[in-house]
């Protein structure tokens, strides 16, 4: 059998995505327009993003840090709080916005505004219901108690299904899967008693595990959440992103913190994977000899299960090797993305 050395697909969608905020949006955008059409901006700047006001603020400040002539579009989702109601759904509606991001509170990066009882916003979930406007969800409970590699396995007992059920016409996306029981949930969810599911995927869950933080020492560029899980559920996500299921759709996640910030004794929680991530997903599709797969993923089904129409343009990728910087200066900072100073199997062409 021929190995393809070149393929060309429809240009893709990141369905999840942090830019932050302020100076550093220009080279952040630039990294992500250079293999994106759009990307689902996510609303945990500080404060959270949390009206149809501060999104459209946000998207224009967006806009304006694209290259020139750079027809990128940022797609927003707005933080759900306690204090979502139903009237911030239709004025979110109205403005454009594509989702609302569940964040439990105290799961991760600057989520302390999150939901702290799903039944405070239980208007605002009506509204999102009859409208047609979906739900992400940052899929983990928070207790100190649950040991962090069950944290997702048990949201979904605890959370989703109950959520689920008690808005059965509820469109949900399980952002960025780890394990074996969120692919298989996905995968297997009656839609016609409930409401749509979709779940993103990131380029690091599907080619880590966890031994990956700990390789000889703590790497706390391999730390993110919900965190990398064992070899087992790993197979699992590459399972499903290569098996054509329009459920299963690109999501980065990619989200930079300063050198500074992730190596320090507290490191924050994320892995910055914009510059490589369609390279990355290339390598995670080939080594599963289901490159005919990453375009569904990459490029149809995230479009298809928002609405929204797919992308015209096309994006050509190439089997050629190089070296992934071992930082990136953005403004005064510097960032280190994942696998930095190591070899990408894959590129970009052009
Ligand atoms: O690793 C993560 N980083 N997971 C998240 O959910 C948030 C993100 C961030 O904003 O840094
Ligand atoms: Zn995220």
């Amino acid at each position: 059998m021929s190995v393809a050395n070149t393929i060309e697909i429809c240009q893709p969608d990141d369905w999840h995505l942090h830019v932050r905020d302020g100076d550093i949006l220009p080279d952040l955008i630039l990294h992500t327009s250079s293999q994106f059409a759009r990307a689902i901006i996510m609303p945990n700047l500080k404060p959270p993003v949390t009206t149809a006001e501060l999104a459209l603020a946000y998207k224009q400040r967006i806009l304006d840090a694209r290259p020139l002539g750079s027809s990128f579009e940022p797609l927003m989702v707005l933080y759900l709080t306690d204090n979502t109601t139903a009237e911030h759904v239709k004025n979110a509606k109205k403005a454009g916005v594509v989702g609302f991001k569940l964040y439990p509170a105290g799961a991760t990066t600057n989520s302390d505004a999150g939901v702290t009882d799903l039944a405070k916003c239980s208007t605002a979930l009506v509204e999102m219901e009859s409208c047609g406007m979906p739900l992400l969800v940052h899929g983990e409970v928070t207790h100190a108690d649950i040991d962090i590699f069950d944290r997702e396995a048990v949201f979904i007992d605890q959370v989703l299904e109950p959520l689920r059920k008690n808005y059965p016409g509820l469109k949900v996306i399980f952002e960025h899967i780890t394990t074996k029981q969120a692919a298989h949930y996905v995968r297997d969810a009656d839609t016609s008693r409930l409401g749509a599911i979709g779940a993103t995927i990131t380029p690091q869950h599907l080619l880590y595990n966890r031994n990956a933080i700990f390789s000889g020492g703590v790497r706390p560029h391999y730390y993110c959440l919900p965190i990398l899980k064992r070899e087992e559920h790993r197979v699992a996500l590459v399972e499903v992103a290569i098996s054509g299921n329009p459920r299963f759709f690109l999501g980065t996640d990619s989200a930079p913190h300063t050198k500074d910030t992730k190596e320090n004794a507290c490191g924050c929680a994320g892995c910055y994977t914009a510059w490589h991530a369609m390279p990355l997903y290339a390598e995670a599709f080939d080594a599963a000899n289901a490159l005919d797969r990453l375009e569904g993923f990459a490029s149809h089904f995230g479009a298809d299960f928002y609405g929204l129409s797919r992308n015209t343009g096309k994006l050509t990728l190439k089997r050629q090797q190089q070296v992934i910087p071992k930082e990136f200066s953005i403004a005064d900072s510097k960032v280190v993305p994942l696998r930095a100073g190591e070899m990408l199997a894959w590129s970009i062409v052009g």
